[in-house]
């Protein structure tokens, strides 16, 4: 295999980060195909942590090229701060290692101002989003009044299109959403400044990737949220604004299909979820409380709580058939360290049908309930150990266990946050 997807099963949050960070070891290319600064995937290496939010996260390896490609939106100020950051760390020194589709859309201070506005006046049926501006900036995209980088090299172009969408996003800022509106000339002066300091790395990376993948060159496509937050097959309406799955690769990267050569599916040992939205198998009491502590389950990008629960394997089932899971990397599995006993869900109720697949209706997904099956725990501490053999005897059976109900081996399983706090039970990927 010379390409690899690595995407979420769950809700985000998974340890794509990590993942990738170490797979990336192996890879040429890492190649960020959706979302953007919604996303905060943290590396810790040697101690040292890192966030990155829209730089993929094989960024810390040196003479890796990093694609951001055009199924990414942009905030071009987010950027320009990440690549000041982790150029001061030795990273990125050359332009060649970082790539930007000319494509690609750029998230607009109108589109962060839309999407905070928005929530505050949803209320208590908010989305919970990161505040980053996604939607609205997919949502120019597909009306195709969205400005992308090949605009914004182009002072005339980008100028027309900022006075037009300035215009109706100004009216509906300060009409209906009772907000401020946005000076013309600043926004266009700050957006010629980020322009000076990302044009150099601006290309046509789908012919780019193409000629690569061509060459035998190994490339890694990085995913960002979960399955269950994909626009289409997500639980929709709490859901983010692009298509999360190993599909997406194609049209947000600009390759084929038939360059796609293996998924990788990331799953906590157990669930999170951050935002509103169904969760059927969150924990609202003291062991919820105690995986949110053990696994300092709060948000990367909004430092929010994060909502935990048990293993889920109706969701990492319906994503592993979504994605064409080959194998999976389980992670924070040390977290689990200390329950005497674990619960795995292995199926839903609802009035008297059985469920093995997520079903559509968000309603249906707040309201079923889970069927569980009970496993013992272990009190063994993880953090140390490297090898299969090596986990307690219950800790293994747990692994087996999800393998069975998702029907997908596990090939990789993470005992900690560092890089080498890992299990590798195959040692390849490519
Ligand atoms: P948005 O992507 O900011 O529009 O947020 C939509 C939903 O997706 C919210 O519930 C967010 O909390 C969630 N979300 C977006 N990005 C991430 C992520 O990287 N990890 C986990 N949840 C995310």
């Amino acid at each position: 295999m010379s390409t690899v997807v690595v995407v979420g099963v769950q809700w985000g949050d998974e340890g794509k980060g990590k993942v990738v960070d170490l797979l990336a070891r192996e890879a040429d290319i890492i190649v960020r195909f959706q979302g953007g600064s919604n996303a905060g995937h943290t590396l810790v290496v040697g101690g040292k942590k890192t966030i990155v939010r829209l730089i993929p996260s094989g960024v810390l390896h040196s003479g890796k090229v990093c694609v951001i490609g055009n199924g990414v939106v942009v905030d071009p100020e987010t950027l320009v701060e990440e690549i000041d950051t982790l150029q001061q760390q030795g990273c990125l020194t050359d332009p060649a290692l970082l790539k930007i589709s000319e494509t690609a859309h750029l998230i607009m201070p109108y589109h962060k101002a839309i999407d905070i506005a928005r929530e505050r006046l949803r209320g208590e049926g908010k989305i919970g989003t990161t505040g980053r501006g996604i939607g609205p900036t997919y949502e120019d995209k597909m009306a195709r009044v969205g400005i992308r980088f090949v605009d914004l090299l182009d002072d005339k172009i980008f100028g027309e299109k900022l006075t037009h969408s300035l215009q109706e996003k100004n009216s509906y800022l300060g009409v209906i959403l009772k907000e401020q509106v946005l000076d013309y000339q600043q926004i266009f002066d700050n957006y010629r400044r980020f322009r000076d300091r990302l044009a150099p790395h601006v290309t046509n990376t789908s012919l780019y990737l193409h000629n690569e993948i061509t060459r035998g060159r190994k490339v890694l496509f990085e995913g960002a949220q979960g399955t269950m937050l994909d626009i289409d097959h997500g639980t929709y309406p709490y859901v983010t604004s692009s298509n999360t799955v190993a599909g997406a690769v194609c049209t947000g990267a600009g390759i084929a299909p038939q360059q796609i050569h293996g998924v990788i599916g990331i799953s906590k040992a157990y669930t999170t979820r951050v935002g509103s939205g169904p969760f059927p198998t969150e924990l609202f009491g003291p062991e919820g409380e105690t995986i949110r502590r053990k696994g300092g389950e709060f948000g990367t990008v909004t430092g929010r709580p994060r909502r935990c629960g048990w293993f889920d394997a109706v969701v990492a089932r319906t994503a592993a058939r979504l994605n064409g899971v080959n194998s999976f990397a389980l992670t924070k599995i040390d977290v689990l360290s200390g329950f005497s006993t674990l619960r795995v869900c292995t199926a839903y109720e609802y009035k008297g049908q059985r469920y093995d697949e997520v079903p559509a209706s968000a309603t249906v997904i707040e309201h079923l309930t889970p069927i569980y099956e009970e496993l013992s725990g272990w009190p063994e501490q993880l953090t140390d150990i490297r090898s299969l053999d090596a986990l307690p005897a219950n800790t293994r059976r747990y692994v087996e266990r999800i393998e069975q109900l998702v029907n997908v081996p596990v090939k990789m399983i993470s005992v900690g946050a560092g890089r080498e706090e890992t299990i590798l039970i195959r040692p390849t990927f490519f």
